[in-house]
């Protein structure tokens, strides 16, 4: 069993063959695969595919790379929608800084990110967070947020290890591995390798980041397999280890029992 804790299986990369694609993904054991949010545009198409398709659990968040000049009215719908029904989601998400693209919005996205964070706090839910090019700026506001009391998962990690130590010091945040892992130069390997696996959890990023041998095409769920395939590599331990542990850590973060999975 795997758990794919990272998929935007709503964008329209996927709108004509969905329904195969998570076929995929349930023959090599995926049980649950969990979609972060982006902003209020993406959200009726991602609770089309979380009612079409139960094994898809929602997150609901303001992605950093769309706070734009319109955050404030975005937050406000994005923020509604949780509130209404926060039972629905497994996480706030994806939230966080990108500072890789576009600077504009550098303190927008700070606010963006605090407010969120506090919305979490209020609903005891997890976080996914997105972080490119913003260590230093997400932990200033991690630390100053007391995130001791927080849980959630830095998706997508691609740090050293003085970061995944950084973040693995407040207690209740794992690591969210993807394709990154399987690139010939990365360095993560090498990293994680220093990381107890209790820490980590999977995720694909679909339709982005397709580990190898798939860069250059569109990634899936069903490639999960191949991120915990790298990970008994260099964690010298069988698959079944690797998917049985890190399923666990998926179920215990995201507190998946109240969607059904035991
Ligand atoms: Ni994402």
């Amino acid at each position: 069993m795997l758990i794919d804790t990272h998929a935007h299986l709503y964008s329209e990369e996927f709108q004509q063959d969905l329904s195969e694609t998570i076929t995929r993904a349930q023959n090599i054991g995926v049980k649950r695969i969990l979609l972060p949010n982006i902003d209020t545009e993406s959200i009726s198409e991602m609770e089309k595919v979380c009612k079409n398709f139960p094994e898809c659990i929602p997150m609901m968040g303001l992605h950093p790379g769309y706070v734009k000049e319109d955050w404030e009215q975005q937050l406000n719908l994005i923020e509604q929608k949780l509130f209404e029904s926060p039972e629905k989601y497994c996480a706030v998400g994806e939230i966080g800084i990108d500072l890789y693209w576009d600077t504009t919005f550098c303190e927008q996205q700070k606010i963006a990110f605090r407010k969120q964070i506090n919305w979490a706090k209020e609903l005891k839910l997890p976080i996914a967070i997105h972080c490119r090019n913003a260590f230093d700026e997400i932990f200033e506001i991690l630390d100053s947020e007391n995130a001791t009391e927080l849980k959630g998962v830095f998706h997508c990690f691609t740090g050293n290890l003085e970061q995944a130590n950084h973040i693995l010091s407040y207690g209740g945040f794992k690591l969210g591995i993807g394709g990154v892992i399987t690139y010939k130069k990365s360095e993560l390997p090498e990293v994680i390798k220093q990381v107890d696996l209790k820490h980590i959890v999977l995720e694909t990023d679909a339709p982005y980041l397709p580990p190898v041998p798939f860069r250059g095409k569109r990634n899936e769920s069903a490639y999960v397999s191949l991120v915990a395939e790298k990970l008994a590599e260099i964690y010298a331990c069988s698959v079944s280890e690797i998917s049985e542990k890190t399923t666990q850590n998926a179920i215990h973060l995201f507190q998946l029992g109240k969607f059904g999975v035991i």
